[in-house]
């Protein structure tokens, strides 16, 4: 007999509503599309450049996609957005806790400036917390089992030659999520990680200065996998696939999107 089809027409996430934070640039923008195309409700972007989010909002179609000023490192802001989300639409299915930031500099141990390392880490690490703190009560208050997705890191379990506070702060989110998810799994909720290995974004563009060509092509050495260049699109398939039913016994996992990383490829 033939399985009873519960993804409407092949599209992965109809009817569902999705938060998307860093969704105006980079790796939340390209998820925003996709889960757009595969058949969310809405998408609700939420960021700190309100120009670009429009323009994201745009793109998409007013329809099927919000924009709402939110920082995440705010508890109060990050509370409004998903109290908002659930007011206007109902609910909260999906929740991709998305933004981070990189400090200015390089970061190494030796050279550590705190005051850039606290805002990494309020942004990177607490401001991850509180998008699943409240993706969570909603959830649980809405009787929904969701899914939540956080933007972690290969830097989230490996060392690293420079950026030890970003480093820090995405070894954070990996805890964030095991706790989480061992925590909401009685409710039905699901957590999960995914873990891009670098690649271009203008998050990477403006930290080197230099094309996004250039960028790719710094990146090459950290993985193996030869043939295939990282880019949003693959970290967004690999979001859709924590984001819906078709990971539906998943939780707790760290989905690295990696070519398998190595620090020295010639080792
Ligand atoms: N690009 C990479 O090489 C790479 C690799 C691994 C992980 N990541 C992670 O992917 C995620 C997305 O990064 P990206 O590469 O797409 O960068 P990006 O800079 O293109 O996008 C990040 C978005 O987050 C937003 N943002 C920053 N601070 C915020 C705040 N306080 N509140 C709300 N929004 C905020 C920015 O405005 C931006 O739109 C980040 O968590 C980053 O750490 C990136």
């Amino acid at each position: 007999m033939a399985e009873a089809s519960s993804n409407n027409g092949g599209l992965r996430l109809a009817g569902k509503v999705a938060i998307v934070t860093g969704g105006a640039s980079g790796i939340g923008k390209e998820t925003a599309h996709v889960f757009a195309e595969q058949g969310a409700r809405v998408v609700v972007i939420a960021d700190i450049q309100d120009e670009l989010g429009n323009q994201v909002v745009a793109s998409i179609g007013t329809q099927r996609c919000t924009y709402i000023h939110c920082d995440v490192a705010d508890e109060d802001q990050v509370k409004n957005l998903v109290q908002s989300t659930v007011k206007t639409y109902g609910q909260v299915d999906i929740m991709f806790s998305n933004a981070g930031i990189l400090s200015h500099t390089k970061q190494t141990i030796m050279e550590l400036d705190i005051s850039q390392a606290n805002r990494v880490y309020a942004v990177n690490a607490q401001g991850m917390a509180l998008c699943v703190k409240y993706a969570a009560r909603a959830m649980v208050e809405g009787k929904v089992r969701g899914s939540i997705v956080c933007t972690a890191s290969v830097e989230g379990s490996n060392g690293s030659l420079e950026f030890t506070d970003y480093t820090m702060s995405k070894h954070a989110v990996l805890g964030l999520m095991r706790s989480a998810s061992v925590q909401l799994a009685a409710h039905g909720i699901r957590v999960n990680c995914v873990s891009p290995n670098g690649l271009a974004t203008p998050l990477t563009v403006n930290y080197f200065g230099v094309s996004p060509e250039k960028v790719t092509e710094i990146f090459k050495q950290y993985s193996r996998l030869e043939g295939v260049v990282l880019t949003p699109r693959l970290v967004a398939n690999a979001v859709l696939f924590l984001a819906s039913n078709d990971s539906d016994f998943v939780t707790g996992l760290d989905l690295r999107v990696d070519g398998d990383f190595v620090l020295n490829k010639s080792s």
